[in-house]
């Protein structure tokens, strides 16, 4: 299988750098740098990248590379702190720029680099993103220069003989102009990848190892009806069928008819074991009177983990666990302390006493659209797979104050009206998401010839990449007026709609 090897020196673009590669259907990996020797031992990649880095290379405590890894004749493409470290090691000189250069930039390239020259209309000047202090003064022996910009001498530099290339722009952020090219570029001229890694491919390959791994063992697995676990169950029911047993709890937060879509879906069209434990009154009488978000979190959290352990104790704790962990859990659960604004579980805690035979994550490598490939080829009905996220707290964070069935059943109908409007005016795809929020306050209205005095319901509707920060929605008025008129017809107990009108920040997604 055609490969290429990230090597991460900590810059904050490593995944991007990979999911550019995978988006020319190569498999690519990210590898810790100091991971590259003993990785290379093993196995030989058709090519290597090196990430960008917060450190300056001629410092001895920033992350360094064994010389030798160059004279492998593998192809490497340095980037940003790995264009630094190509040129330091082969003897070139690093320095301090005297004009530090951070955003767009007015780079010149010399198109008959093979990293530039099949590029269709890319002019000799383009934009790139540049992010550096320290820059290449001089290239190492025997290499060429084949970018510059005005305070940047060396912008790219190669030796094409010995297959090495680097660029001390970002060429995989969106706002390098062809810097997308450039990779690919790297990736089929320069490594010679034909290009062919295929979801199938990773079906097979992935079932084979569950197989491979699992023997006749069992598996249990935590199905929440969100797009990865999803997936994950799927994947793994294709590998074993029934001796995968999936553990689905139904906490009675979920939206309308959630629980019964999912055990239909996965009962109905795969071949597994599947297990709903309802729980609802459970969870109301826990959360009776609470009204604090993060108390309600923890709430809603230790139950789960209670009465889900408890189940797995019970009949399931001697196979394996799995779990539907994707790539971006595994880097993200690696960062630093930044303020907590508000608790999210994505990966189940596992009890320390429950000793399973070996975890099984057959995500663990993939990006979400990815998965979403996945799940589309394993049959997965679309509504799942192309769900917008949904909180671990479910509409527990979207009833403000305490949560009572009473409050779920209307939030649950209100929404559902939403979500029906939404779809037949074509506005699914187009939004991130969106969702009713009950803020738990009652409004005086007017209904035929008599006062109405019922709850107030909140219309949350967002647009974003990546749910840092977010846009609400500019959903055109005639069909928020919809929306307002049949959840106050359809729904008893709601007599007002709002829409909020705040971004992100300064407001958040959800409400709590
Ligand atoms: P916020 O409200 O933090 O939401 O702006 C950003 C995204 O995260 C989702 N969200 C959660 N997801 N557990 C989750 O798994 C949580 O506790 C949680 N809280 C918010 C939210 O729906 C949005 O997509």
């Amino acid at each position: 299988m055609e490969k290429i090897v990230v090597l991460d020196f900590g810059g904050q673009y490593n995944q991007l750098i990979a999911r550019r590669v995978r988006e020319c259907n190569v498999y690519c990996e990210i590898v810790p740098y100091d991971k590259a020797e003993e990785m290379l031992k093993n196995e030989r990649p058709n090519g290597i990248i090196f990430t960008g880095g917060p450190n300056s290379v001629f410092s001895e405590a920033s992350p360094h590379i064994y010389p030798e890894i160059f004279d492998l004749g593998i192809p490497i493409l340095g980037i940003c702190y790995g264009c630094q470290l190509m040129a330091y090691t082969l003897g070139g000189t690093v320095t301090t720029a005297p004009h530090s250069e951070y955003g767009k930039t007015e780079t010149h390239y010399d198109k008959t680099s093979p990293l530039f020259s099949n590029i269709l209309n890319m002019p000799d000047f383009a934009i790139s993103w540049m992010s550096h202090t320290d820059y290449i003064s001089e290239a190492p022996e025997g290499f060429r220069v084949t970018a510059h910009t005005e305070n940047c001498p060396i912008a790219a530099m190669e030796n094409p003989e010995r297959k090495l290339y680097a660029v001390q722009f970002h060429p995989e952020v969106n706002h390098t102009e062809y810097g997308i090219a450039m990779i690919d570029s790297f990736v089929r001229n320069v490594c010679g990848c034909k290009g062919d890694w295929q979801m199938e491919g990773f079906i097979e390959k992935t079932v084979a190892e569950i197989r491979r791994e699992v023997g006749d063992g069992n598996v249990v697995l935590g199905l929440s009806g969100g797009v990865d676990s999803s997936v994950a169950a799927a994947l793994i029911s294709r590998a074993i069928g029934k001796r995968l047993t999936c553990v689905f709890v139904d906490q009675g937060l979920m939206r309308k008819d959630e629980g019964d879509f999912v055990e239909e879906t996965f009962t109905k069209l795969f071949d597994m074991n599947f297990v709903r434990i309802n729980c609802q009154q459970e969870f109301y009488q826990k959360l009776k009177g609470v009204v604090d978000p993060e108390e309600k979190r923890h709430i809603i959290g230790e139950e789960f983990y209670r009465v889900f352990w408890n189940k797995i104790r019970e009949n399931y704790a001697t196979g394996y666990f799995a779990q539907g962990t994707i790539y971006p859990d595994r880097i993200e659960s690696g960062k630093g302390d930044a303020a907590v604004i508000k608790t999210h579980h994505n990966q189940v805690k596992r009890p320390e006493n429950i000793k399973f035979q070996g975890v099984i994550e057959p995500l663990k490598d993939l990006f979400k659209d990815e998965v979403r490939k996945v799940g589309d080829l394993l049959g997965i009905p679309k509504q799942l797979v192309w769900r917008q996220p949904f909180p671990g707290p479910g509409l527990g964070v979207r009833i403000i104050g305490d949560i009572t069935e009473e409050k779920v059943k209307l939030l649950q109908e209100a929404d559902a009206v939403l979500r029906d409007e939404m779809a037949k005016n074509g506005y699914e795809k187009e939004l991130s998401q969106f969702f009713a929020v009950l803020p738990g306050i009652k409004t005086v209205g007017v209904m035929g010839d008599g006062r109405t005095y019922e709850q107030l319901v909140a219309i949350r509707a967002v647009t974003t990449d990546d749910f840092m920060t977010a846009d609400w929605a500019k959903i055109p008025y005639d069909i928020l007026g919809r929306v307002s008129n049949r959840i106050i017809n359809e729904v008893d107990g709601i007599n007002r709609v709002v829409y909020d009108i705040t971004s992100k920040p300064p407001g958040t997604v959800e409400w709590e």
